[in-house]
């Protein structure tokens, strides 16, 4: 895998073994904290927990399923955007598969809101973060709550996890990086380095054509206002708010 990742920085003796193995599967230099200090752009940090890191870009990066605006998403109810599109304020339940987990933000919201979700992630250190915050999610108790109604997160390409499997899911969730066009405004820097990792999703467009014969219910495709529709396709339905649109593909019995 090549990645804009400029090294790793191991701080925590424990996961030596780990980041030696990281560091070759990413092809990328293994250095102590001390070595790391005077190293410039983004690095992955292995340390009691795994951070991205760009000195440029602010303070370092984990997937925190803790937030203030996590917990403030978790306690906005079924009628938040995300619960309408998914249709989960008229049925809890559902099962929804989350094609493009990423840092696990609303794979936790739609379980708080009653889903039982299976993330999927397809970007190595992406996935770690994601499984990180797993392995350390503890305290509020909706949160645990939440997380008891998600599956451990498959690091899968869903594109192939989608192309030979035989399953269906109630809904399907779809989220993908878009590059693509001018933002009047640079997009927050969290989301910079996550994009750096990420690179741009340029295959979404197959993601939703498969998505569409897996769905039982609906495949929902969360936007920036101003994307373009993902693979040209017509939704049935949107929800559009000021920061992000969300398509409604309904699927017929
Ligand atoms: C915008 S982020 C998703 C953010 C996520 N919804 C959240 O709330 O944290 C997009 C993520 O989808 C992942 N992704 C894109 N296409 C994928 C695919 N075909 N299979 C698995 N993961 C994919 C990317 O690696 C990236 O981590």
């Amino acid at each position: 895998m090549s990645s804009p990742l400029t090294a790793v920085i191991c701080s925590s003796p424990d996961r030596l073994v780990q980041a030696r193995e990281l560091a070759q599967s990413l092809k990328l230099p293994l250095f102590d904290s001390e070595q790391g200090q005077s190293l410039s752009g983004a690095v992955l940090l292995l340390g009691e927990r795994v951070s991205l890191s760009n000195p440029e870009l602010g303070a370092p990066l984990q997937a925190d399923f803790c937030s203030p605006d996590i917990l403030r998403r978790l306690h906005a109810g079924r009628k938040q955007p995300l619960g309408r599109a998914c249709g989960l304020h008229k049925q809890s339940g559902l099962r929804i598969l989350d094609c493009t987990a990423g840092l696990g933000q609303d794979m936790l919201i739609l379980a708080a809101m009653g889903a039982r979700v299976t993330p999927l992630e397809r970007n190595d250190v992406i996935y770690l973060l994601l499984e990180d915050a797993f392995h350390h999610a503890d305290g509020d108790p909706v949160v645990l709550q939440a997380l008891s109604r998600c599956e451990r997160p498959r690091r899968e390409n869903a594109l192939e996890f989608l192309g030979s499997t035989g399953e269906y899911w109630d809904v399907i969730y779809l989220d993908p990086m878009f590059s693509g066009y001018k933002r009047r405004a640079l997009p927050k820097k969290n989301m910079q380095l996550l994009a750096a990792v990420c690179g741009g999703d340029e295959d979404a467009d197959q993601l939703l054509a498969l998505a569409l014969r897996h769905a039982n219910r609906r495949v929902v495709v969360k936007r920036s206002p101003q994307a373009p529709l993902l693979d040209n396709r017509e939704p049935d339905l949107q929800i559009k708010g000021s920061r992000m649109r969300f398509d409604i593909y309904l699927v017929s019995a």
